[in-house]
């Protein structure tokens, strides 16, 4: 059998819980990013980036328990171009088996103007901080954020200084997202051929979607020279997000015959860490997401279905079960014991301590009680419905709702806030708006509602809505989910996992350290 050289080997880089956990609304608790990072470990991620420690106490203890926990992964945290930050940085990363630190500054003209720096006051700035992280740790990683906006001549200059100063790993960032494939390639393709020292270090691509194009831009670095893809799963990240971790490394199986490059990630475990990410960030993906999307591998048209069962060739180009998705038989229902639904979920990407399982059967028992046949979306609903954790402060304890043609809307609801028991009775425009009055007469808040999206899981008036609900307050976004066979009840759960995310945020701002983010770079 032919061997791969090591040029082949492409390494993924997985910053789902940094760039992607930046993103409005996507903030995910302490558990939620270790287990997250555990799966990222498992499915053979080489990088995690666990998180920008200086920006909280909670992103530092975070990252410190990932790098602590941590198998195989180099695991990564992000500073900005200070050594407060880098040794902020190196303290929540050192224990990691394999620890990385990534600093980075702006380089582009409209980056440098910010912390009004000139061009020859940045590159010594950058020669200062790389070479601070490398006396610290042996793996560092440097990125000129807004490089795909920075002149040539300049990025050249700068990136040979990082890699003087000790970087092992260059990253090229669109963090706008501006660039198309062939700029993204020219790019790398320049860097490789003009900065002495270039062939000695990796190149890294970072790409944000904002035209659609991350992706595409990833690979086009890759087949120029690029051996580090940067991106997240489901794409999750700022604005339109990152380019999405499922789309290259399947693009990069599915197409081995034009892009002969290896990854080490077992796709198996896709469509799992997929589903675990859409329910922790709030996120849910979209129908039609290439990989992950419930439509990904659903035929709809006679055609297709035809085609489908004479050869599956037909029209797919990958095998559901290449990337996690199993199709078993067993339907759910009100007499299905907690084994069977153990291997069900087992089956349907989803491994479950014996205290969730208790918890998920209770759930699970009263859906079958409401619906006859449970499918398999149905449970995926259910292990993605954001509710009812214990520590949220805001509980919905009961809600009787009154509504129909001519009469007046009101909501009876019971919530505990902090552990005591609240009743109001509230009135709407409907069922809905009657049901987050009641909410809000509980509840005081400002937190203005930006989206509130309904969608049936399945067929049939028996269905159940999977309710989406984003909220913004004084700048912070949250989004929450919940899903139920009453629209209603769905609607108001959301409504208040929504209202916890945001008192998460809250809570952390105003810790002892400001919130800051990567553009505030001084
Ligand atoms: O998009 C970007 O430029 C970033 C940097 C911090 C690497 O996320
Ligand atoms: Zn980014």
């Amino acid at each position: 059998m032919m061997g791969h050289s090591d040029q082949d080997r492409v390494v993924i880089f997985d910053t789902t819980l940094r760039d992607g956990e930046q993103s409005p609304g996507a903030t995910m608790s302490h558990a939620e990013k270790l287990e997250i990072a555990g799966l990222l470990d498992e499915m053979g991620v080489d990088i995690i980036e666990a998180g920008f420690p200086i920006a909280s106490d909670g992103d530092f203890e975070a990252v410190r328990a990932i790098a602590a926990q941590a198998q195989t992964a180099v695991i990564c945290g992000l500073a900005r171009a200070n050594l407060n930050d880098i040794d902020r940085c190196w303290e929540a990363v050192k224990n990691a088996r394999r620890p990385r630190i990534h600093t980075f500054i702006g380089t582009s003209p409209l980056h440098r103007a910010i912390p009004n720096l000139n061009q020859d006051e940045m590159a010594d700035r950058i020669h200062e901080t790389v070479t601070h992280a490398r006396n610290l740790c042996e793996n560092v990683q440097w990125s000129p954020m807004d490089a795909t906006r920075t002149e040539d001549d300049y990025l050249c200059r700068v990136v040979e200084i990082a890699i003087k100063a000790g970087a092992t790993t260059i990253n090229i960032p669109d963090t706008v997202g501006y660039t198309a494939p062939r700029e993204s390639a020219d790019l790398i393709r320049m860097l490789l051929e003009k900065v002495p020292g270039a062939d000695e270090i990796i190149f890294a691509t970072h790409c944000h979607n904002d035209l659609g194009m991350a992706t595409a831009n990833s690979l086009a670095a890759v087949e120029a020279g690029a051996r580090q893809i940067e991106c997240t799963i489901n794409g999750l990240g700022e604005r339109a997000g990152n380019t999405a971790l499922e789309e290259v490394v399947m693009a990069l199986k599915v197409r081995n015959d034009i892009m002969p490059y290896q990854t080490g990630i077992d796709t198996t475990k896709i469509m799992n860490i997929s589903r675990r990410v859409a329910t922790v960030s709030g996120f849910p993906v979209q129908f039609n997401k290439a990989i992950v999307g419930k439509n990904a591998f659903a035929h709809e048209s006679g055609i297709h279905q035809d085609g489908m069962l004479k050869n599956a060739e037909t029209f797919e180009i990958m095998r559901p079960e290449d990337v996690g998705l199993t199709e078993t038989n067993l339907v759910m229902g009100k007499h299905s014991g907690r084994a069977a639904l153990r291997s069900k979920l087992n089956d349907l990407g989803f491994e479950l301590g014996d205290n969730q399982l208790k918890d998920v059967f209770v759930r699970f028992k009263a859906l079958a009680d409401q619906k006859k046949e449970v499918y398999d979306e149905d449970l995926i609903a259910l292990m993605q419905d954001g509710t009812d954790a214990e520590s949220d402060r805001l509980q919905l304890k009961a809600l009787k709702v009154t509504c129909g043609m001519g009469l007046p809307k009101v909501a009876e609801m019971t919530m505990t806030i902090d552990g005591s028991e609240h009743q109001v009775e509230a009135s709407g425009d409907g069922p809905v708006d009657a049901a987050f009055n009641a909410v809000k007469a509980l509840f005081e808040h400002k937190a203005r509602l930006q989206l509130y999206q309904v969608n049936a899981v399945t067929e049939g008036t028996d269905a159940q809505a999977t309710v989406t609900v984003r909220l913004e307050e004084d700048g912070k976004i949250a989004t929450g989910q919940s899903a139920d066979v009453d629209t209603v009840v769905a609607s108001t759960r959301a409504y208040i996992n929504a209202l916890n995310r945001l008192l998460i945020r809250r809570q952390k701002s105003g810790a002892d350290r400001p919130e800051v983010s990567y553009k505030d770079v001084s």
